[in-house]
């Protein structure tokens, strides 16, 4: 199909829009760095951009919602637009349906195949159909140049891609595919490279990320512990983390890892989504309620101050009032320092979104006002905690203000300090002197760290 109305110069200035999970805030940069490093200049201003990549999230309808509403806003004041290219999870999900639904689109181009965007520039220049969301069997990550110098010193490497646990509410599964897991050497590669650009915080990135597994390099079985230990081996690397981990796949030895790797933050994001067994189970979970609370227990045992976070889902279709009351519970129990909760939305092709008992919206917004409602109090309680303690900071980007600068504690919590004489990427010792909500405000400390 030849088509008209595409941009026919050849795009020389990019911008990259990324919605969605922190693994399409990776992707996002690699395509960026792929662009670059083909001479395509990246434009702050979106607006006058001559290709705008909106890499877009299928978890939520709503998160659909604001790319179609995104692209009708592409047309400038004087009629003209950028080209087009949808890539990510929606463009995974509905392939050319995206173009026939807004006919402005130029490429569309899935997860797994943005290695190939510098060909599907040239077939949209050319007003060839340029739709690409094959899942090829290798590796997409082998056809993508090397990491180049970061603005930031924390950076995200994704280690594995996929998940095989088919949640009954989840894309995920069709618009990732299968689990794989990245080379134990692609992976302390890239690490390095990171590292040697300035880096000086990893997280590290799956949608199961701790059911990573592969052969290190001298051909011995290795989970992601190993790989946590290896890394913690690079001198000039602060700091790991990782995210999101799956209950089922929380081994003993990366629960140990937390207990002795001192560069393993102290945090973990363990989502459980319900507190009710008959909705894990309708949720194909693979766990329940007592399995989950015994992980935490476990980490908290070798290392008692980690920080809890998870995700909760409310109103899963036939949950019940009570049902629900059993998620207030295990948020009570667990005490997280953070949280994400979402109202429950039923997604094309799942099995949940064709059950009985879906669950009316008002009903929806009620729970998750009362969820929130818990979750954030035991935020507040859990920054409010820190006040009067010593702790170290990661200095990541400046403030609002001068002389302000944003760091993180090993506990994930932003913190504002006025230290003129200071950098990003920093490692400073701070005594916190207060908390909000959201963030907590220190000072540069005097006292020597404990
Ligand atoms: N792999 C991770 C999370 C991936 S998606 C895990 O298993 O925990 C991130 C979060 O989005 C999920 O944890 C879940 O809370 C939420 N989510 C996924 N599908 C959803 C849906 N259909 N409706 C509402 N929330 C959803
Ligand atoms: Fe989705 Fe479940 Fe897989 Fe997480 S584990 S990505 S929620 S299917
Ligand atoms: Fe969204 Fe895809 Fe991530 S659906 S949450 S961008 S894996």
């Amino acid at each position: 199909m030849n088509r008209k109305d595409v941009p026919s110069k050849t795009p020389e200035t990019f911008h990259v829009k990324s919605f969605g999970c922190q693994m399409n805030v990776y992707d996002g940069e690699r395509m960026a760095e792929m662009l670059a490093g083909q001479g395509m200049t990246a434009s702050t201003d979106g607006a006058q951009a001559d290709l705008v990549i909106l890499n877009t999230c299928h978890i939520r309808e709503k998160a659909v919602d604001k790319v179609y509403s995104d692209i009708g806003r592409m047309v400038r004041d004087d009629g003209t637009r950028p080209m087009i290219a949808v890539a990510g999870c929606v463009a995974q999900a509905e392939g050319e349906e995206i173009s026939r639904r807004a006919k402005s689109v130029d490429i569309v181009v899935g997860p797994q195949a943005y290695h190939r965007l510098p060909a599907l520039i040239s077939k949209a220049v050319r007003g060839e159909e340029a739709v690409d969301t094959d899942m090829p069997a290798f590796s997409k990550f082998d056809a993508l140049p090397g990491r180049t110098k970061q603005a930031r010193p924390t950076a995200f490497l994704t280690i594995m891609e996929g998940c095989d646990k088919f949640c009954t509410y989840c894309v995920v599964p069709y618009t990732r595919g299968a689990e794989i897991s990245r080379s134990w050497c692609a992976i302390i590669d890239e690490a390095k490279a990171l590292v040697d650009g300035g880096v000086r915080e990893i997280t590290l990135l799956g949608q199961n990320v701790n059911a990573w597994t592969g052969e290190d390099d001298k051909g011995r079985l290795q989970g992601m512990e190993g790989l946590v230990r290896s890394l913690a081996a690079i001198p000039d690397l602060k700091r790991i983390r990782y995210t999101t981990s799956h209950p089922n796949d929380m081994s003993e030895g990366l629960i140990a890892a937390h207990g002795d790797v001192e560069k393993l933050m102290p945090f973990l994001h363990l989502p459980v989504q319900s507190g009710n067994d008959r909705i894990l189970k309708a949720m194909n979970r693979s766990h329940d309620v007592d399995s989950y609370l015994r992980v935490i227990e476990r980490v908290r045992a070798v290392r008692p101050d980690i920080a809890v976070s998870g995700d909760f889902i409310v109103g899963f279709p036939g949950e019940t009032d009570a049902e629900f009351e059993d998620t207030l519970k295990i948020v009570a129990q667990v005490r997280y320092s953070q949280c994400y909760s979402f109202k429950y939305s039923p997604r094309p092709g799942t099995p949940a979104a064709g059950m009985d008992g879906q669950i009316d919206s008002a009903i929806m917004d009620e729970r998750l006002a009362r969820l929130q409602t818990l979750i954030n109090a035991h935020q507040q309680e859990f920054n409010a905690a820190t006040v009067g303690r010593q702790t170290d900071i990661l200095l990541e980007r400046k403030g609002r203000h001068a002389g302000q600068l944003i760091g993180k504690t090993p506990w994930l919590q932003s913190v504002h300090i006025t230290a003129p004489e200071l950098s990003i990427g920093d490692m400073v010792d701070v005594d916190i002197v207060s908390a909000g909500p959201n963030s907590l405000a220190g000072q540069p400390s005097r006292r020597k760290a404990a």
